[in-house]
């Protein structure tokens, strides 16, 4: 659900965030552009090894988006028909297409209602005999609660694979979110954390194994250095280099700009205290979230919405409709199966935060949400 780009005070700033980079960005495509630099080249391989650093993991692999990335990891790791994939319905649809896109089975656990994330308990109920692998997803930017999911998956035989797709730099103790699993996959869609100039994507992982499975898989199946030997059935799913090119220039400012991401939500918390509403959780023990998104539930929220998008405040919904009750994935679990993530889908308000957001926007989204809330 869009936060409305006409908005006064936009969910998001796509705009400001390539300004910041423009100078730069025009260099690349002015240096690329002649050389026909386009597809697999050297910036790809420079925002692999740079963004796999900033993660704190061995590898990294560019690719077309998370979506794709999710699912490179689950065929990297032998995960396919047969085999079941536990996530949770409160997610976008992305995490879902991934498992089915790799020939598994989705099978949904509900999330835990404080941290919104995958609930431990839930996963253990969802395990059965054929469960080969586990996507949490840390969603809004805050980390999933990685040491319990990891114990019940390292017990079960499950592999994990992290949908950190919303969540770059999330960190518990000193581990950044994507590096506690087989592999982690993240998008860089603009309006993410780390955001292309169009559509991208990452895996990074511990294992030179996996890494060069997903770099075949990406390239027709292809095998390193013989380009018409098709090892495995892939496709065309690489990172542009392009894109690698921008994202380079985007990585540089990324500690600062989730710095302005967390600063922004304590000033909404300070804000907000006394409202009556329920604000994000806190960050984990020893953990640090990065607020892709700053999601507040609220009582009669289809009003409340409403009337912050008449005060000209770019509010969203993500999700409004939980996966299981989606027409397309209604096989996946009935009206009330996931109770937690179909109450969270009606009481969600997602308020606009970006790097730049000022202390005024955050004054005035403030006042319009305590006006709403007053009516
Ligand atoms: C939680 C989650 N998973 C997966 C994806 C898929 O990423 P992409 O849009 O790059 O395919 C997204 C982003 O859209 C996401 O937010």
């Amino acid at each position: 659900v869009s936060g409305g780009s006409g908005s006064d005070i936009p969910l998001f700033d796509v705009g400001a965030s390539y300004a910041a980079i423009a100078d730069g960005a025009q260099e690349a495509l002015a240096r690329l552009g002649p050389r026909g630099a386009f597809s697999l080249g050297e910036d790809m391989e420079r925002f692999e090894a740079e963004f796999a650093a900033w993660c704190g993991a061995e590898h990294c692999v560019g690719l077309s988006d998370g979506t794709v990335a999710l699912q490179l990891a689950l065929e990297a790791l032998g995960v396919g028909p047969g085999d079941e994939v536990v996530t949770t319905p409160n997610t976008f649809v992305a995490t879902v297409e991934a498992i089915a896109a790799a020939g598994a089975t989705p099978v949904l656990a509900d999330v835990d209602p404080e941290s919104r994330c995958l609930d431990p308990a839930a996963l253990e109920a969802a395990l059965g005999p054929v469960t080969a692998a586990v996507i949490p997803v840390h969603l809004y930017g805050r980390p999933a609660p990685m040491q319990a999911i990891s114990e019940i998956c390292t017990e079960a035989g499950a592999a994990v694979v992290e949908d950190a797709c919303q969540a770059h730099g999330a960190r518990l103790d000193d581990k950044r979110a994507g590096t506690f699993g087989a592999a982690g996959a993240f998008s860089f869609y603009p309006t993410k954390n780390l955001g292309a100039l169009g559509d991208g994507g990452a895996i990074v992982t511990g294992s030179g194994t996996l890494a060069a499975a997903v770099r075949s898989l990406r390239h027709h199946g292809a095998d390193g250095g013989d380009a018409n030997t098709h090892l495995r059935r892939g496709g065309t799913h690489r990172l542009d280099n392009l894109q690698a090119a921008f994202l380079r220039l985007k990585l540089e400012r990324l500690d600062e700009d989730n710095r302005g991401r967390r600063a922004a939500a304590a000033g909404y918390r300070e804000r907000l205290a006394d409202l009556p509403l329920t604000l994000p959780p806190e960050d984990p023990p020893g953990g640090e979230q990065v607020y892709h998104l700053f999601v507040v539930e609220v009582d009669d929220r289809d009003r409340v919405i409403a009337e912050l998008r008449a005060a000209g405040i770019g509010a969203a919904i993500h999700y409004p409709t939980p996966i299981h009750l989606q027409p397309a994935w209604t096989q996946l679990g009935a009206p009330g199966d996931f109770p937690d993530s179909e109450r969270l889908a009606q009481r969600i308000i997602s308020l606009p935060l970006f790097p730049t957001i000022t202390e005024d926007q955050i004054d005035r989204v403030a006042e319009a949400l305590r006006d709403a809330l007053a009516g």
